[in-house]
Formats: structure tokens, C-alpha cells, sequence
């Protein structure tokens, strides 16, 4: 049977409405009672043979080489490794950002390289959220209007309960009618954090989210994250430098010369 037949077409519906993964209510908590330790052991994100390289001839350099593995739904993963090891280019494939040189990569089942650029943007707005190291704010849109832009992009109306309740987790119902230069780089990170999780996406894939932040803050973002991975079921995947985040994943995979060189689960 294929993915598209096991699901209800009421699931299809909530989906297309409203972007939430399948097993979510509206309001984005489990109705399946499909908790964390239950969603583990289901694969939700599958990578074959993923290779990119950038330029040609002379000036061309392998990013990813042949690189492979699994993520089980609700998982945790932490991706390490050296500077231009290629990180963001497995990220940003992961995320329907860019297209492979060759390999694959199959989300909840879909091939996501097989979709034509349309179907690949709908698929990046409404499947993934993706939370950047530089935040990517717009500047003249305020908190509130750069959280929902993704929503409002895709012709949706705005879940308002979802909205307030991500202000309140976020800290930022006093800020929502500021712009991103009247706010600190913590709260910029969590307005970003919002716009990502805003559409309830079943994987966040989060580049250095902590980057730019001062320790304390580090540890705000991080407990965010993994309160949406435990709240909502999310599948989380967070390069990091900082070994105190990775530490605190499932998971740990290494990348070194765009090789994974170790996958090794500390948790769960
Ligand atoms: N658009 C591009 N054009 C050409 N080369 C690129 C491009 N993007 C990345 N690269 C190269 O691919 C390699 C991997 O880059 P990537 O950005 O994935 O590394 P990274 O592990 O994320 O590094 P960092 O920790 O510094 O962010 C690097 O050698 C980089 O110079
Ligand atoms: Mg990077």
C-alpha cells in the first residue's frame, strides 16, 4: 500500500488547511496519544547516497559524499562537525532548499527530489520548518507578521490560538508589534524559531540556532526546541558547535569532509 492510501482523507484535509502532520490536532498536541516514546521506531526521514558538489572542473568541491542514514519520528538529532564540512548543504537538502548531485532523500515517504520546483516550494513551507543561523527576519514586517508570513504565503488563514500560545512559549507577546531591529539577537532567534514552528511542521531543521548567543540564551532556545520536540512531537534536527547542546539530543551524528564519520544514539 502507498503512503498516500494509509492516510484518511480527513488527515489529507487538516493538512492542506492548516499544515499539521499527520497524528496532530488542530491545536497541534497528539491525538493519537502517539507520545514521543510511541512515534520513535517510525522512520520519518530517509537519506540514499546524497551527493552535492558546487562548481566544476578546477574550482569544484564535494560537499556531501555518499552520505546515507535514517530518522525515526520525535527524534532528536544533533549534527556536529568541522567547519565546511558540509552541514548546511545536508541541512539545506534535507529541507527541499536546494537539489542533490545525485542520491535521495524520502520524507514521510515522499521522494522530495522527484517534486518540480512549485510542488518543492509548498513542500518547504508546509513539511519542514527551517530555523537559520542569521535568522533571515524580513526588517520592515513586525514580530507577529514575520511568525505568520509563511502561513499568509500559502493562502492559509492564521491559526490564532496556535499564534499566541507560540508568543507565550516564545516570550514575546510584549514584542509582537516590534520590528526585528528593535529586538535582541535572542529574541530575533525566537521570532525565527516562531516563523518555523508556526506551521506545525512535522521536522525542524535548525542551522547553528544558537550561533550569535551569549550562553544563556543558548540554553533558552535549546529548551525550546526540545519542549516543541516533546510538545508537539516534532522532529528536530540541530547543527551545533556547542558540544553542551548535542549532548542534550538523542543522536549524534558527525560530519567530517561530507562524510558522516560517526552516528552514535546517547538517548531513547
Ligand atoms: N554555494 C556554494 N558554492 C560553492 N561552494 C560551496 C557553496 N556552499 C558551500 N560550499 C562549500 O561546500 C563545503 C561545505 O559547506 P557547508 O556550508 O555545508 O559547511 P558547514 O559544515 O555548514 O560549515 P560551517 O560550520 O562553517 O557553517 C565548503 O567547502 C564550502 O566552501
Ligand atoms: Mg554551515
Amino acid at each position: 500500500m502507498t503512503e498516500v492510501t494509509k492516510r484518511t482523507v480527513s488527515e489529507y484535509k487538516n493538512e492542506a488547511k492548516y499544515g499539521i502532520p499527520q497524528g496532530t490536532s488542530e491545536s497541534g498536541i497528539c491525538r493519537n496519544h502517539c507520545c514521543r516514546e510511541e512515534q520513535i521506531n517510525m522512520e520519518i526521514l530517509r537519506v540514499e547516497h546524497l551527493t552535492k558538489t558546487y562548481g566544476k572542473g578546477q574550482t569544484e568541491v564535494m560537499a556531501l559524499n555518499d552520505v546515507s542514514f535514517s530518522v525515526e519520528k520525535g527524534e532528536f538529532l544533533a549534527i556536529i562537525g568541522p567547519s565546511g564540512s558540509g552541514k548546511s548543504t545536508l541541512l539545506h537538502l534535507l529541507g527541499g532548499v536546494d537539489r542533490p548531485t545525485s542520491g535521495k532523500v524520502f520524507l514521510d515517504g515522499l521522494d522530495v527530489y522527484s517534486q518540480d520546483e512549485d510542488r518543492l516550494a509548498i513542500f518547504r513551507r508546509r513539511q519542514v520548518g527551517l530555523i537559520y543561523q542569521f535568522y533571515n527576519l524580513i526588517p520592515v514586517l513586525d514580530v507577529v507578521e514575520n511568525i505568520t508570513l509563511p502561513v499568509l504565503m500559502d493562502g492559509r488563514k492564521v491559526d490564532k490560538e496556535r499564534l499566541e500560545d507560540l508568543l507565550t512559549t516564545l516570550g514575546l507577546q510584549e514584542r509582537r508589534g516590534n520590528l526585528p531591529n528593535q529586538l535582541s539577537g535572542g529574541q530575533q532567534q525566537r521570532v525565527s524559531i516562531g516563523r518555523a514552528l508556526m506551521n506545525a511542521p512535522g521536522v525542524v531543521l535548525a542551522d547553528e540556532p544558537t550561533g550569535n548567543l551569549d550562553s544563556k540564551n543558548s540554553q533558552e532556545i535549546v529548551s525550546l526546541l526540545k519542549l516543541s520536540n516533546q510538545k508537539y512531537g516534532q522532529t528536530m534536527i540541530v547543527i551545533t558547535h556547542d558540544e553542551s547542546i548535542a549532548l542534550q539530543a538523542d543522536r549524534i551524528i558527525a560530519v567530517e569532509d561530507g562524510r558522516i564519520v560517526r552516528d552514535e544514539r546517547i538517548r531513547g
